[in-house]
């Protein structure tokens, strides 16, 4: 059976397609099968960037396509043993049939007010269409020095009822460049980035792994 993720928000820019991206490469470089389900037909970001890692012959191929839908991605999904769906710039019906159709459903965002009231209200919104409340993730991007900023963006989340990462992404030009060259945020030139985006990865892979257990049992 295929596992699902999904990675959606309200806003655009906030880190999704980063985020699906070092998924497929960390479940590929594990020898996972995973596709990355792009769904921003608009923009295609993540194959594009598919598209540079390919003429650059980066391994591993992360397999990455461009659906339309998300009952168009999920009838494509049979063959993988995970499919991360990348949700489009802005919560829309798809968002929400990404949620229901996900086990675990990722929220990326940055720590501003103007960030978090949109993530928690989607979240509410999720919740009350049926989607389990620990199902959902919210995971801060583009962080910046300040640990205040970030211990008030902790607090708020959980006093809205959601999980947090305790792994962030911290805003970092090192991260913008990977991308340009096809890379992940695990494969940049920066051991020290890579190694945050790897504590990442592997708390989500953790929360996935926990999950899929929590609903089998
Ligand atoms: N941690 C980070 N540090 C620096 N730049 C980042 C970081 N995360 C994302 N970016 C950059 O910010 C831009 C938006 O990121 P990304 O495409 O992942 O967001 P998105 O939520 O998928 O956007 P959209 O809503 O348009 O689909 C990209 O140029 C990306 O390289
Ligand atoms: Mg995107």
């Amino acid at each position: 059976m295929t596992l699902f993720i999904g990675v959606v928000s309200q806003k655009g820019g906030v880190g999704k397609s980063t985020i699906a991206r070092m998924l497929g490469r960390e479940y590929a470089l594990a020898g996972w099968n995973v596709k990355i389900a792009d769904l921003d037909i608009q923009q295609g970001t993540s194959f594009s960037w598919q598209a540079r890692r390919l003429q650059r012959g980066i391994e591993p191929a992360v397999a990455v396509e461009r659906f339309g839908t998300v009952s168009q991605a999920v009838k494509a999904a049979g063959p993988y043993d995970i499919m991360v769906l990348d949700g489009p710039p802005h919560a829309t019906m798809g968002t929400h049939q990404i949620a229901e159709t996900s086990t675990l459903v990722v929220l990326p965002t940055g720590l501003a007010l103007d960030d978090l009231e949109p993530t928690v209200l989607l979240a509410h919104e999720m919740v009350k269409k049926g989607v389990p409340a620990e199902r959902i993730v919210i995971v801060f991007c583009r962080v910046g020095d300040s640990d205040a900023e970030l211990a008030e963006a902790r607090s708020y989340v959980l006093q809205a009822g959601y999980q947090h990462l305790r792994n962030v992404l911290p805003e970092k030009t090192g991260f913008r460049r990977a991308s340009d060259e096809g890379r992940a945020p695990t494969e940049t030139r920066f051991s020290s980035l890579n190694e945050r985006a790897e504590a990442v990865a592997q708390e989500l892979a953790d929360l996935v792994q926990s999950q899929t257990n929590r609903e089998a049992a």
